[in-house]
């Protein structure tokens, strides 16, 4: 569908097929709005006629998405309070000067909920010269900001506090008081475009950029492009907000993640040098052994017992796959229906040096396998997957420091890399340190929301610690994820078992603690 593409050219929208019924609906509503021609002929004097720039406004009003409220994700704004917003006034303590953005900002309510923090926290604000800005595509929503009027739906999140101090009630609606509206500034703007003309995206101009629920209605190719501007103008050491279902994987790394209160945010890289555009996914076949994890036992004490069990049948026949009509696919390949993974598979990764360690452990010849990584060249040794790889053997021949190192090297280089995030989680968990493996796990699924296996580790680990509900909860997500994992994957990270062991793992761990399956 022309009228399609052109959106993703000119906004950056992507419809998949579901929404061209959609598509189809708005087009010809506007074509009988435009004196009754015929779709086609709208369509046809949109994209030629260099006059449709009013047409194209009143269209993304209708393409877009403005769903947003004071305070979304309370966790962010607790970040931003405490953490974020205080470093940032202690970096400007001389200048007295802060800039924030939000990109994306629909109806106000989160650059609003932004100066009402930052009055807060800051109690002689008066002092500083702070400007938030808040831009949007839609003319509809920079109106709705503008007008600072609200209903109390907007305000559930907003607390008690704040809705008394900031807001004047007038009949069944919410005004902000002038002293909050004087503090954002709002302009229509398109961030898919570049916007040569202006010096909006000039480099290092904001200390924060919020950027929330935007880039997920975006094509993977303007999200980067538009992650490519932010990049810029966030200043060295400046924080990015993102909405709590998006991540920079695949996208930058230029930014550090950071996890505190709950929630994920970045920080931007004072240095770039350690950057790598590389990504990570691994893939290997490993045999389905039935086995019980009772749970008093450790997750790695369990993968460590089927890998030695996997070591002894090795050596006795060649295994046999179970999975053998998922035949394993080369490493770096992945399911494309998961796009996070999908994100990963950008250029061929592996190396004629690593298909040798590859090919062993295929084979579960895991032994083997780490002997020949460790016979490659320091630079092969050195790439995302090699790391991840010897992460991944170390941690299944039971040898933790190594595993960690392993990590901490791949972390080093691809901080984004959900695989090493979850390694790591089951070296911690070794160590005995079960919070931070916890926060291993929960950094992995932020990165990649399909990773079954640390909603698996963080479900054991609960039921461990007699957290019921939180065992269920965890289990119950692996249980769906794991259907449905990836299977090359899943046999990388699987720690040995197939993907029916696990899943029935799943299934007894949530009868044993107490839920239906
Ligand atoms: C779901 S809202 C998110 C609002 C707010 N950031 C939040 O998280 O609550 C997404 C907003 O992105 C805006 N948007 C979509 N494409 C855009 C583009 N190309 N340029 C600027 N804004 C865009 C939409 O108009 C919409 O208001």
């Amino acid at each position: 569908m022309r009228f399609r593409g052109e959106v993703v050219r000119r906004f950056g929208l992507k419809f998949d097929d579901i929404k061209l019924d959609h598509l189809a609906d708005i087009v010809r509503s506007r074509a009988e709005a435009s004196g009754r021609i015929s779709p086609a002929w709208y369509v046809e004097r949109l994209i030629a006629s260099p006059s449709s720039s009013d047409e194209w406004r009143v269209l993304a009003e209708q393409l877009t998405v403005n769903e947003t409220y004071f305070f979304r994700n309370a966790d962010s704004f607790r970040a931003f309070s405490e953490l974020v917003l205080p470093e940032t006034i202690g970096k400007r303590a001389e200048t007295r000067r802060i800039r924030i953005l939000s990109a994306g900002c629909a109806s106000g309510d989160e650059p609003y909920s932004i100066a009402m923090t930052i009055r807060e926290v800051l109690p002689d604000f008066e002092a500083w010269d702070i400007s938030v800005v808040g831009v949007d595509l839609s003319p509809a929503a920079i109106r709705k900001a503008t007008e600072g009027r609200y209903t109390a739906w907007s305000l559930r999140s907003t607390p008690e506090p704040m809705q008394r101090r900031y807001f004047r009630t007038e009949g069944r609606e919410f005004q902000l008081l002038p002293e909050i509206q004087r503090m954002v500034r709002f302009e229509e703007r398109n961030l898919a475009h570049e916007d040569t003309r202006s010096d909006f995206w000039r480099a290092a101009t904001f200390d924060i950029v919020w950027c929330r629920n935007v880039m997920m209605y975006f094509t993977s190719d303007v999200s980067r492009k538009v992650v490519q501007r932010l990049e810029k103008v966030v200043v060295p050491g400046g924080f990015l907000f993102l909405g709590h279902a998006e991540n920079l994987r695949g996208l930058s790394q230029r930014f550090h993640l950071c996890h505190s209160h709950e929630t994920f945010y970045y920080q931007r890289r004072n240095d770039d040098s350690s950057v790598s555009t590389e990504e990570e996914e691994v893939t290997c076949v490993v045999d389905s052994i039935p086995s019980v994890v009772d749970s008093s036992t450790s997750w790695f004490e369990a993968i460590e017992r089927a890998s030695a069990r996997i070591a002894a049948l090795t050596q006795s026949s060649s295994a046999q796959h179970l999975e053998s009509s998922e035949p394993a696919p080369p490493l770096g390949t992945t399911n494309p229906a998961h796009s996070s993974t999908a994100k990963s598979l950008e250029k061929p990764r592996i190396s004629g040096e690593l298909e040798s360690v590859l090919e062993a452990t295929r084979q579960e010849r895991f032994a083997d396998a780490l002997l020949l990584l460790s016979a490659l060249s320091r630079e092969t040794l050195m790439e995302p997957e090699a790391l991840l790889l010897r992460a991944i053997l170390s941690i299944n021949g039971g040898e933790l420091c190594a595993a960690e190192v392993a990590c901490t090297e791949l972390l080093a280089i691809d901080e984004l890399n959900a695989g090493a995030h979850y390694v790591m989680a089951l070296c911690k968990e070794h160590e005995g340190d079960l919070s931070e493996a916890a926060n291993c796990d929960r950094t992995a699924i932020y990165l990649d929301s399909t990773f079954a296996m640390p909603h698996l580790h963080l479900g054991l680990m609960a039921r461990r610690s007699g957290d019921v509900a939180g065992a269920q909860h965890e289990l119950a997500q692996a249980l769906s994820l794991l259907e449905h994992e990836d299977s090359s994957r899943l046999l990388m990270f699987g720690g040995g078992f197939s993907r029916q062991t696990l899943l029935n793992l799943c299934r007894s761990e949530i009868r044993a603690s107490g839920g239906r399956r």
